[in-house]
C-alpha cells in the first residue's frame, strides 16, 4: 500500500507560484528533501509539499527522480498513489503514463493515444542529486537547470554529511553564487 508522506518545507502562501517570493525562489536550486525518501528504483511515489505546491516525487527504474504536479493531467487523481515501473509512473485511475520529465507517454482509451499524449503538458521540475552533504537534497529549478548542467554554476559542498549546521536558506544562497 502506498504510504502518503507529506513534507512541509517553508510551505507558506507566500512561496506559492505567482507570488514575488515564490517566483524568485523558483529561479534557484532549492533543497527539497533527503534522497533517502526515495531509497530504491520503482519504489513508492511520495507526495511532497514544497514552496506551497503539492508535488509528487518518484524514482524510476533507471534511478532518476521525477518531481511534478501531484495531480494527474487527465482527471486530477493524485499521482502519489500511482504505480512506478517501466521508467515511469502510471496514474492509478485510468493508467496514463508519465516519465520523470513530466512528459505524458501514454493515454490509454483515447482515440489516437500517441498523438494525444504529445499534446498534453504536465508541470514538472528538473531534479538534481549530488554526492556529499548535498546529496541529501533534491533540487528544483525550472529556469536554471540548463545553467547547472552546463557547469557554469556549481553547488558548494557544506561539509561532511551531518556536519552542516547552516540553515537551508544559507545553503541556497551559496548555491546561487556563480
Ligand atoms: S485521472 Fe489519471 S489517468 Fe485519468
Amino acid at each position: 500500500m502506498t504510504s502518503f508522506l507529506v513534507i512541509e518545507l517553508e510551505s507558506t502562501q507566500a512561496t506559492r507560484p505567482g507570488t514575488v517570493l515564490g517566483d524568485t525562489l523558483r529561479r534557484y536550486w532549492v533543497p527539497a528533501f533527503r534522497s533517502g525518501l526515495l531509497p530504491e528504483p520503482d519504489g513508492e511515489a511520495k507526495a511532497v509539499v514544497l514552496l506551497g505546491e503539492r508535488l509528487v516525487a518518484f524514482r524510476n527504474t533507471s534511478g532518476r527522480v521525477g518531481l511534478m504536479d501531484e495531480f494527474c493531467p487527465h482527471r486530477r487523481a493524485s499521482l502519489a498513489y500511482g504505480r512506478v515501473e517501466n521508467d515511469s509512473i502510471y496514474c492509478i485511475y485510468h493508467a496514463w503514463r508519465l516519465d520523470v520529465d513530466a512528459r505524458v507517454l501514454e493515454c490509454p482509451g483515447e482515440r489516437n493515444p500517441a498523438l494525444f499524449a504529445k499534446r498534453i503538458k504536465h508541470k514538472g521540475y528538473p531534479t538534481r542529486e549530488q554526492d556529499g552533504a548535498l546529496s541529501l537534497y533534491q533540487l528544483i529549478s525550472p529556469l536554471f537547470a540548463e545553467l547547472m548542467s552546463s557547469q557554469s554554476m556549481s553547488i558548494p559542498s557544506p561539509g561532511p554529511v551531518g556536519a552542516c549546521t547552516k540553515p537551508w536558506a544559507s545553503i541556497l544562497m551559496g548555491s546561487a553564487s556563480p
